[in-house]
């Protein structure tokens, strides 16, 4: 298949490339570079720089000609989605609907998109499954969320298929420390540099982690099936930070000790996601526990520093 992967040059999108191509598809990657990094990039993938808000984005369907669409590109900051709610908007929604508009046009038969557990707030029940009431705390879970709503629009108008996966804490190789979710990687330097770990809250908050290769494996697996659903992509597993802490002093033999601070405004207490769904319509399966895909985390972050 010919696909473009959107935020390709990010670090989920450049996971799903590589996915991708080592399952012989096609890939054309277009990032505006805000947040991706060339180098992430699958040597046997064409990267073309353009932001999706382009309006010449049409030419790149028009000469490429793609069979499905997987579309990663986003603003994922929290933050930024409070203090420039527009940006955000004009990003995931407005630069989502112009790319959706390019699939209608040029005949792309599929869309895949990630939404976030940040449509969620605090959960009124555990494991969130994909029938949770939606109570979403800032402009990012809005945005995430309208999309799906344009997807499930633009199936019905036009038949333009559909997967939409909710990915719980992805975490692993090239996430950058600020990126949603980006505890492990933050924690990864502290603990490679021998700095004592810093947590908001009293460490017993939970998240699920699940390992950015299961989450490839899933875009992989949509663009054959899960058609017009959506799905959570998750471990069932619910981890506390302080648990995290212990998993990474374990991995590294060191004994570090976190600094506690005040909790932050808006942070969740306790979260993880049933997978369930996906699990009773396809092979998906989360493959990685925490510590391996911890110990891969942490060698990748080693090797960086090492060619620093
Ligand atoms: N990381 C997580 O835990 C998590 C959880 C749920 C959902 N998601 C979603 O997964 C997707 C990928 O997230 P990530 O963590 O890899 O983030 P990332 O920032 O590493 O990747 C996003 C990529 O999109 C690019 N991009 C941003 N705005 C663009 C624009 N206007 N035009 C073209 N390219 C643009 C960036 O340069 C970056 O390379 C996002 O849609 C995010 O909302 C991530």
């Amino acid at each position: 298949m010919k696909i473009l992967v959107t935020g390709g040059a990010g670090f989920i999108g450049s996971h799903i490339v590589d996915e991708y191509i080592e399952n012989n598809h096609e890939v054309v990657v277009i990032d505006n570079m805000f947040h991706g990094k060339e180098c992430n990039v699958n040597k046997k993938a064409k990267l073309i720089e353009i932001d999706i808000r382009d309006k010449d984005l049409w030419r790149v369907f028009e000469e490429e000609k793609f069979d499905v669409v997987c579309h990663q590109a986003a603003q994922i900051s929290v933050p930024t989605s409070i203090e420039d709610p527009i940006e955000d908007a004009e990003i995931n929604i407005l630069g989502t609907i112009s790319l959706l508009e390019c699939c209608r046009k040029y005949d792309v038969k599929k869309v895949i998109y990630p939404a976030s557990a940040a449509i969620f707030g605090e959960p009124k029940y555990l494991p969130i499954d994909e029938n949770h009431p939606l109570n979403m705390q800032c402009g990012y879970g809005v945005t995430k969320h309208t999309v799906e709503h344009y997807l499930d629009v633009y199936n019905r108008l036009y038949g333009l298929n559909y997967t939409v996966f909710r990915y719980a804490n992805v975490y692993g190789p090239r996430q950058d420390s600020n990126g949603e979710g980006g505890v492990v990687a933050v924690f990864s330097e502290k603990f490679l540099s021998g700095q004592s770990p810093i947590i908001f809250g009293d460490g017993e908050q939970t998240r699920d982690f699940v390992y950015v290769k299961d989450v490839a494996k899933a875009n992989l697996l949509a663009l054959e099936a899960l058609d017009n659903g959506i799905y959570n992509v998750a471990t069932n597993i619910e981890i506390s930070v302080n648990k995290l802490i212990d998993v990474f002093n374990k991995l590294t033999g060191l004994e570090l000790k976190a600094e506690y601070r005040e909790k932050r405004f808006g942070d969740i207490n306790n979260s993880y996601m049933s997978y369930e769904k996906i699990k009773n319509s396809s092979s998906w399966r989360p493959k990685y526990t925490l510590e391996d895909g911890l110990k891969e985390t942490l060698d990748f972050y080693k090797n960086l520093q090492k060619n620093d």
